[in-house]
């Protein structure tokens, strides 16, 4: 069955049906201002903080699965439709729906009357646009009547959900020609509003749910459509919403354009009230005499779609493979920026209450994100390590409005920390802008005043510690909380939030994430000691950057201690064991009866250099551990790999263990137990980029590629446009089903995994690297990258059919001399002045 085509000249996904396999969401804004909007228009609409300040409702897991959301009826002659076809689901003689960058297409048609729907909402502002366009494409005059309608929600979303004593009594509007302005709670502390409104005169509107929705009556039913008329009703406590009519009269051929505007208003410092009881609308007014004007809507999208081909020509390239192009082109850089901004808060699996900006996650995601605009990459990183807490420990999350630490999701991660090396890491080798690493960032368990720079200061005036100190933090913590076997303790999970291995739940109303930790124990992670050789690998190359080798050598040292860990504890033969419990007992050990091999280990011992082709012993001579990394690759093909990807361990557990916790929870073949997480899965391409297996690293990013999972859809479910957080495993009945789609770290590490392990187009600090790791039978491939200001366009020929291996390089026709070519890393193309373009060929082979 199909269901879309990619309109790749476009950039959109064209959904042809409105009935998916399940609701195909995507996103408006990409700064302050945010919504989720699905296929059908269902969703809601947020300022900053999807929990603290919601402007409209949705009801999650509702029946069917997407009702709500940014609603237009249309009552043609008594005939009551919908153009996203819910909630009516009138059938209609043609939909389509253009998945757009930051914007939604959708056009309804019924009995020659077309509906052309655009939301959006433009750049740098705090309004919503429902662009329309009507059109009565008949021969016979027509007379519709519209009518618009979205639910106001209380702005804090879990109150707003829970606590109807308080919000069924609190409900408050005003109208002013037709413009409807939620004010509830405005009167006491709140000083915004929401302002939803028509750029034409409208015949009536509604503010009270009861009166255009009915008590007894669904969406699908609503009363006001269905008869015809809105009755002008004021909202008085229960549930306000926005609704309007619009009478049209159109003759044939005829059409006309207007927009409905959901706009947030921050009143700021300005008196609050008109007279008593009236607010102050000047600025709700300004919003909507500017969406009236002549033009300006479409301007709006105009300069929408032209922001996003500016941010994209940072990196485009030429690839032989359809789906991978369009991928790394547009899809996978658009998903990172919706993780960038939203973290894992709201999607269609997270409801924007439970999770904020997890530290982890976001600190992950910027490495998808800092080619785009590095400048709002460095912000984030410094309020993310403004949530490190002095001991190196840190806030699993916070809200996005308060910047603030939350603890409610639980802590003790013992792997937070380390992610924060590799997203500075990432931002300096981006931009050379290494003062991000002096800025006073300070601890959240500390009191600091502000100076009159506005920066961080102690109580005796000198600057709080900088984010290098959060660096060096991070590494000594995890060096000095290390375990019997000298690898680092896990604290209540590492990366996999649900190797629980010192929690011992057996209670079913706790949740494993904020159960507590038994005191003491000696759990280990083999997969932070992996991340922690890469960190601290990265610290040892910033500071060499930074022309200090004595720290440069501390953070060696530091790593072949670890390093020397790994190779006489964890090695198990065949592969890399994930963890010891906390009686130190080997987890995903030849030893278990299940959870014999884990994938996470052997991406990152092999990421951090665990198991090299040349490692050494201390004389010199060949170490036991030479080839390990290799061998544990192998065993991860031949024990876990699938055609949709690679699960996470296996055999799946098949009973509760109290000793391992949330991991053995699910279910054999979904999530954290033998899912396909599609996360970890790009940190094995990656290893394989580094082995030079460029044939396996095409194949397995294939295997996860939604774009290359069309043809199968009716399985997979989810939206072939964005990567899932998960796909279901063989162990599973519904192998292959995508679950937990946008919001998750397969995105940056794809993007990641594409660009720089397989396409090998490598920011470092000296300039941009090129490295490639191809398939064989790819003739070559063009690249172009924007870095520091210059643009690179490369051009990859593989004459001989190569995987890796730089053999020639030309820059704007000359040959670029042997020392720049280091042996098995590629080549550092130079840095050029900003504003320059050069054009640079890569020939591989031996
Ligand atoms: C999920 C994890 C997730 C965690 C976060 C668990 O239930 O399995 O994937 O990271 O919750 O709260
Ligand atoms: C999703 C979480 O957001 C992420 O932090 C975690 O690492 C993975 N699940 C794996 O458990």
């Amino acid at each position: 069955m199909d269901y879309g085509f990619f309109d790749d000249a476009s950039r959109e996904y064209v959904i042809t049906r409105p009935d998916t396999p399940l609701p195909w969401l995507n996103y408006l804004g990409e700064d302050d201002f945010f919504g989720l909007c699905t296929n059908t228009g269902g969703g809601y609409t947020f300022w900053k903080d999807a929990r603290l300040r919601r402007l409209t409702r949705y009801r999650y897991n509702n029946i069917p699965l997407d009702s709500g959301g940014r609603y237009l009826y249309v009552n043609d002659g008594g005939s009551v439709w919908n153009p996203g076809w819910k909630p009516v689901k009138a059938k209609l003689d043609r939909y389509e729906c253009r998945v757009g960058l930051g914007y939604e297409r959708i056009t309804g048609e019924k009995d020659g009357l077309e509906i052309d729907l655009t939301f959006f909402i433009p750049q740098g502002r705090n309004e919503e646009l429902w662009k329309v366009r009507v059109t009565n494409k008949s021969k016979v005059r027509k007379t519709p009547k519209l009518f618009s309608f979205q639910e106001f929600c209380f702005y804090e979303a879990l109150n707003d959900m829970t606590n109807y004593q308080r919000t069924w009594s609190i409900g408050e509007v005003e109208v002013e020609s037709g413009a409807i302005y939620h004010k509830t709670e405005y009167r006491e502390r709140r000083n915004h509003y929401a302002l939803f409104a028509c750029t034409r005169p409208v015949a009536g509107f509604d503010t009270d749910r009861d009166a255009f929705v009915g008590v007894h009556e669904g969406l699908h039913e609503a009363r006001a459509p269905f008869a015809g008329r809105c009755t002008n009703s004021k909202a008085f406590g229960w549930n306000p919403v926005g609704a309007h009519e619009v009478d049209l009269d159109l003759e044939p051929g005829a059409s006309e354009d207007f927009a409905f505007v959901l706009a947030y208003v921050d009143q700021g410092e300005a008196p609050k009230f008109e007279r008593p009881g009236v607010i102050d609308k000047s600025k709700g007014r300004e919003v909507l005499a500017r969406w009236s004007r002549p033009g300006a809507v479409d301007a709006a999208l105009a300069e929408l779609r032209a922001f996003w081909d500016g941010l994209l020509a940072n990196f485009q390239a030429e690839l032989p493979d359809a789906d991978a192009n369009r991928m790394l082109n547009v899809w996978n850089q658009y998903q990172c920026m919706a993780t960038f901004n939203l973290s894992r808060a709201a999607s269609l699996y997270e409801t924007g209450i439970g999770r904020g900006m997890g530290f982890r996650d976001s600190n992950q995601d910027i490495l998808g994100f800092v080619h785009m605009i590095p400048g709002r990459a460095r912000e984030r990183i410094l309020d993310i390590a403004a949530t490190q807490l002095s001991d190196g420990t840190c806030f699993h999350q916070y809200q996005p409005l308060t910047k603030k630490g939350n603890a409610e999701v639980g802590g003790d991660f013992y792997d937070d920390h380390l992610w924060l090396v590799l997203s500075t890491c990432a931002y300096v080798k981006e931009t050379g802008d290494a003062s991000i690493l002096e800025e006073p960032v300070g601890y959240a368990d500390r009191d600091y005043a502000k100076g009159p720079d506005g920066r961080r200061r102690h109580a005796d005036g000198t600057p709080a510690e900088s984010l290098l100190d959060h660096l060096e933090t991070s590494v000594a913590y995890t060096m000095k909380k290390r375990g019997p076997h000298g690898l680092p303790l896990i604290g209540h999970a590492d990366w996999n939030d649900c190797l629980n291995l010192n929690c011992f739940s057996k209670e079913p109303n706790e949740s494993f994430q904020c159960a507590g930790d038994v005191a003491g124990s000696k759990a280990e992670s083999v997969m932070i000691a992996g991340l922690f050789l890469k960190a601290a690998a990265e610290m040892s190359g910033l500071y060499a950057f930074l022309q200090r080798p004595v720290a440069a050598k501390r953070m060696e040292a530091a790593r072949a201690e670890m390093l020397a860990a790994v190779e006489s504890q964890a090695w198990d033969g065949e592969w890399y064991r994930r963890a010891y419990d906390a009686e130190g007992r080997p987890v995903g050990s030849r030893d278990c009866d299940e959870g014999r091999i884990f994938i996470e280990s052997q991406a990152w011992c092999a990421l951090g250099g665990a198991g090299a082709d040349d490692a050494t012993d201390a004389e010199g001579r060949p170490a036991a551990s030479r080839g390990r990394a290799r061998k544990a690759l192998e065993s991860v093909h031949r024990e876990l790999y699938t055609e949709e990807g690679i699960v996470l361990q296996q055999p799946a557990y098949t009973r509760y263990r109290l000793e391992l916790g949330e991991v053995s929870s699910y279910p054999p073949g979904v999530k954290e137990n033998a899912g396909i997480f599609c996360h970890n899965n790009t940190w094995i391409h990656l290893a394989l980029c580094e082995l030079g297996e460029g044939d396996r690293a095409l194949e397995y990013y294939r295997s996860i590629c939604p774009s290359a999972k069309q043809a199968k859809i009716e399985t997979y479910r989810s939206e072939p446009y964005v990567y899932a957080q998960m796909v279901a495993g063989r162990d599973a009945p519904c192998f292959g089903e995508a679950k937990n789609s946008w919001l998750t770290g397969t995105a940056a590490w794809t993007f990641v995994a594409l660009s720089q392990g397989i396409l090998g187009v490598k920011p470092d600090y000296e300039g941009l690297r090129v490295d490639p790791c191809i398939a064989r039978s790819w003739k070559g491939f063009k690249a172009t990258r924007r870095f520091r200001g210059a643009t690179y366009e490369i051009e990859v020929r593989n004459p001989q059919g190569a995987s890796k291996g730089v053999k020639r390089v030309l820059i704007d026709g000359d040959e670029l001399g042997p020392a720049k070519a280091e042996a098995g890393k590629g080549v550092v193309l130079p840095l050029f002045p900003a504003g320059s373009a050069h054009r640079v060929v890569v020939e591989l082979g031996d």
